[in-house]
Order: C-alpha cells, then sequence, then structure tokens
C-alpha cells in the first residue's frame, strides 16, 4: 500500500480507537499504548469509565451514532468487541455471541467507510478456535478450517467465520485490514485463565483434563500487546494473523507447569465426565477444555517479530511472581 508523506502527522499524536477496549485485552493495550504516547479512545456500552488512560465514548456496537466521529482521522481502530464465550451456549447465549462480533465489526467497516481521512489500519479480533481440532502438526495461517464432533466446536468456528467474512467484506480501500486469530491469552486481569487455573492447581486439581494430550495455544499478554504494536507498524502484513507463541504445549504438560509454579506436588486428572460436570457448574463449555488447539504464529515469525516469553514455563513464572 502506498503512503503518502504528511509532514503535519509528525507533531500529532497517533489515536487508537479500541472497540470494545473496557474488558481484558483491551485494558491492557490500553495502557500499553498510553505509555507509548498515543491518544487512546475506547468505545463502550458502559457509561462509567474503567480505565483512566483512555477517553471512553458511549457506543451500542450496532447502530452509527456520534462515535463515529471518533474514527475519523484515527491512526489505527481495533475491534475487541464481543459477549465474552465462557458461558453456557444457550440459544440466547448463541445469539449475544454471534451479534456482538458481527454486528461490531459490521457497523465499524461502516463507519471507516464513510470517513474523509481513513484510518491506516484496522484490526479485528478473531479467534484461533477458527482452525480444525488437531493432534497432528500446527497449524499456521494457512491450516485448516473446520470443526469436529470430537471438539464440540461447531458452534465457535461458526461464529469465527461469520465474524471473518464481516471484516473482510467490508469496503474500505485506502486501509490495511487484519483478522487477529489469537489464542488463550495469559494475563493477571479478569477473565484470563491464569488465575482460574492456579486456583485449581493450589485446590489439588491440578491433573490433566481428558486425556491430557490435546494442545494447547497461548501467548502472554506482553507479547499480545507488542505484537498489536508490531502488526500495526508494519505496513505490509494485512489478512489472516496467528496471535500466538510459538511453542502449544498438550494439556498434561501446561498442568505440571501450573503445579510447579504453584508449588503442589500433585494434581487429581479429571476424566472426561467429571469436566462435563464440572463445565455445567462453572456454567462454561467443554470445547474450551477439549478442543486440541496446536497454532503456531507464521506470519508475526517470518517478519521477525521476537517474542519476549516463547516458551510458557517463562511466562507462567512471569505472572506467578505478579499475581
Ligand atoms: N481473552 C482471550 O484469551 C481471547 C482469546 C482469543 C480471542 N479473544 C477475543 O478478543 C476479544 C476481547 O477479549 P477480552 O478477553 O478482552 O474480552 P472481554 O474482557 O469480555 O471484553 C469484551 C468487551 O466486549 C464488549 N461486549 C460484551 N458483550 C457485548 C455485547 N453483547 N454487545 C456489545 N459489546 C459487548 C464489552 O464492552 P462494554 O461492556 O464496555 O461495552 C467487553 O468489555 C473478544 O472478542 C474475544 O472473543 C480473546
Amino acid at each position: 500500500m502506498d503512503t503518502v508523506f504528511e509532514p503535519w502527522a509528525l507533531f500529532m499524536k497517533q489515536r487508537l480507537i479500541l472497540a470494545g477496549g473496557s474488558g481484558f485485552l483491551g485494558q491492557a493495550l490500553a495502557g500499553h499504548f498510553a505509555a507509548l504516547g498515543w491518544d487512546v479512545v475506547v468505545l463502550t456500552r458502559k457509561t462509567s469509565a474503567v480505565n483512566t488512560v483512555a477517553r471512553h465514548v458511549v457506543w451500542d456496537g450496532k447502530t452509527q451514532a456520534g462515535w463515529t466521529r471518533e474514527i475519523e482521522g484515527a491512526s489505527a481502530v481495533l475491534n475487541l468487541t464481543g459477549r465474552t464465550v465462557d458461558c453456557r451456549y444457550t440459544a440466547a447465549n448463541r445469539r449475544l455471541i454471534m451479534d456482538s462480533r458481527v454486528d461490531s465489526t459490521r457497523v465499524l467497516g461502516e463507519a471507516i467507510a464513510r470517513c474523509a481521512s481513513k484510518p491506516r489500519v484496522w484490526l479485528n479480533a478473531s479467534t484461533a478456535t477458527i482452525y480444525l481440532h488437531t493432534l497432528g502438526p500446527a497449524w499456521d495461517e494457512s491450516g485448516e478450517i473446520g470443526s469436529t464432533p470430537e471438539a464440540q466446536d461447531e458452534f465457535s468456528v461458526e461464529v469465527a467465520k461469520a465474524w471473518e467474512e464481516a471484516l473482510f467484506r467490508a469496503s474500505v480501500p485506502g486501509t490495511r485490514t487484519l483478522a487477529l486469530r489469537t489464542t488463550m491469552v495469559l494475563g493477571l486481569g479478569r477473565n484470563s485463565v491464569f488465575p482460574v487455573l492456579c486456583r485449581l492447581a493450589r485446590f489439588g486439581l491440578g491433573g490433566r483434563m481428558g486425556s491430557g494430550k490435546q494442545f494447547v495455544s497461548w501467548i502472554h499478554l506482553t507479547d499480545f500487546c507488542c505484537a498489536i504494536e508490531f502488526l500495526i507498524s508494519r505496513d505490509d502484513l494485512s489478512g489472516v494473523v496467528n496471535l500466538t507463541a510459538p511453542n502449544p504445549v498438550p494439556n498434561h504438560t501446561m498442568m505440571r507447569m501450573f503445579r510447579e509454579v504453584c508449588g503442589v506436588p500433585f494434581g487429581l486428572p479429571a476424566a472426561e465426565w467429571m469436566l462435563e460436570v464440572g463445565a455445567f457448574f462453572m456454567r462454561t463449555e467443554m470445547e474450551l477444555i477439549i478442543k486440541s488447539r496446536r497454532v503456531i504464529p507464521g506470519k508475526l515469525m517470518a517478519a521477525g517479530f521476537k517474542f519476549q516469553f516463547p516458551e510458557m514455563m517463562a511466562a507462567l513464572r512471569d505472572l506467578s511472581a505478579r499475581l
């Protein structure tokens, strides 16, 4: 993509729009970019601010209104909107999970299309769950997409496809678009699985889950934020990008590492029927535990991105020291 040199841009603060930026990833990114001197704007349904480093602007995630002014001339737009998938997939929750992602993407695309001065780049959340359940070789961005009854992931893959379709269907010439196929982000915030798995390990429940052979792909929150900064800065990168550390591990290895960082010598394994019961009472879905996600960051590695935490053990040690 050709970029025009605009000298006055050197004196203006870069502006990042974080749609759905009031949650776990949005709060971390707001802090990261504010520290870099960016002007951060969070689009939220909440009327009271959750984050002091960003300016909050109210939207509903589905219709055009006053918030669209914020997009005009922004340096980057990042859409993180989505009803959490950590819930039971009732009909009502399925609708919210799907609509919150597709509607917010559609409405941002329409707003960007109308801008006189379009953002240079639009990154939209997606998920590495889009790839086929596998115990075989890891998937880079050319990996196979699809669902299997074994992984119970039909709905999630359907959502991921619709989400990316809404992004790539948008007509936004001049704006680079990226779908972020993100894996489990390990951090300390609300909604992160790290504190949850630490608690399980401390209660003696940190054994393998099911067969324990299913792969877990993950990324440390610091690498997630740095990767977003990297993707914004690199005009040559677009399309789908895997946001994940280069070394996925089997579930039994991950649980051993959690036991180690928590200083617990043993952990009861959980058979699949126990996981079914546990998932029901914890109001979550089996797919989040049993699907084998073996995904690697093909494009990030080829582009020379350096991970601070390429190995899970170092990531867990870092987080547990800060817990
Ligand atoms: N965290 C991970 O490990 C991970 C991994 C892969 C992909 N992702 C994806 O990345 C995105 C951000 O993740 P996150 O962990 O930061 O999620 P989060 O903490 O749940 O934040 C998502 C935000 O979306 C907004 N939202 C929720 N339900 C909505 C609805 N029905 N309509 C409109 N907006 C709604 C909320 O903002 P307001 O209430 O302020 O409006 C919320 O703060 C999500 O789309 C998620 O699926 C996350």
